[in-house]
């Protein structure tokens, strides 16, 4: 029998979005790629999914996905809080925003002067939060640095609490948002590191699960 078969397991995936107005937003550039072929590449080996996912333009297609969507980080924040106690996994890949709007606009916002400040506030950290709270959960993150890789991985995985932490490099040519290639490097809380190639994001979701299983009672 398969390691997954009736785990269940919390994924995030996609971008969040901050509300400045009813018609604007603060985004960012994460296609959800990544975690959807998580989703599916799970699913198949028989893990039961909770998909918490930002706005992306993918179709979940697998009976074993079910799918959450949100919107901001607080609602991505609120959805893994009700998930997570009953989860045996948890794999968070969504690009969350660290800073949200602290006063959006219930109505649309008139353009006025020259300059128009916003104030950001921070959002809960939903990584951090879910490490202080894991108990039998496996706890895997992701992270994307552009400076001193290794070491900010490494910081991430100890504050965080982690099991294993997936990096990937903006720095290579086919890796990171939108593209169906990535790049990654796997850094584990026994300090273990291991180097993949680019390849499809179909297929790191395949080593991201064989990796899992050193993991996964
Ligand atoms: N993450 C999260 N909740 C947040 C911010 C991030 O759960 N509010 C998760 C992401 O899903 C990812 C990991 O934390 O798994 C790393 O996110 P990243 O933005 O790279 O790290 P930060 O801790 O926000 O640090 P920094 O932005 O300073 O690099």
């Amino acid at each position: 029998m398969h390691f997954l078969k009736n785990k269940k397991v919390l994924l995030t995936a996609g971008p969040t979005y901050e509300a400045i107005d009813p018609v604007r937003f603060i985004g960012n550039r994460s296609s959800g790629k990544m975690g959807y072929a998580l989703a599916e590449a799970l699913a198949e080996k028989g893990a039961l999914v909770h998909l918490v996912s930002g706005p992306v333009s993918i179709q979940v297609k697998h009976p074993n996905i079910e799918l959450l969507p949100v919107e901001s980080a607080e609602e991505m924040y609120q959805a893994c809080m009700a998930y997570f106690d009953f989860c045996d996994i948890a794999i968070l890949a969504a690009a969350v925003a660290d800073y949200t709007v602290a006063n959006p606009s219930p109505i649309k916002i008139k353009k006025k002067g020259e300059n128009l400040h916003l104030e950001l506030v921070k959002t809960k950290d939903i990584l951090q939060t879910l490490g202080t709270r894991k108990k039998k959960q496996v706890l895997v993150g992701f992270a994307l640095e552009t400076n001193d890789e290794l070491e900010n991985a490494r910081l991430k995985l100890e504050k965080k609490n982690l099991d294993f932490i997936v990096l990937n490099s903006l720095q290579d040519a086919g890796a990171g948002f939108q593209h169906n290639t990535n790049k990654v490097s796997i850094l584990d809380k026994n300090n273990n590191l291991t180097k993949f190639e680019l390849k499809l994001k179909t297929e790191l979701a395949e080593d991201i699960i064989r990796y899992l299983e050193n993991f996964v009672k």
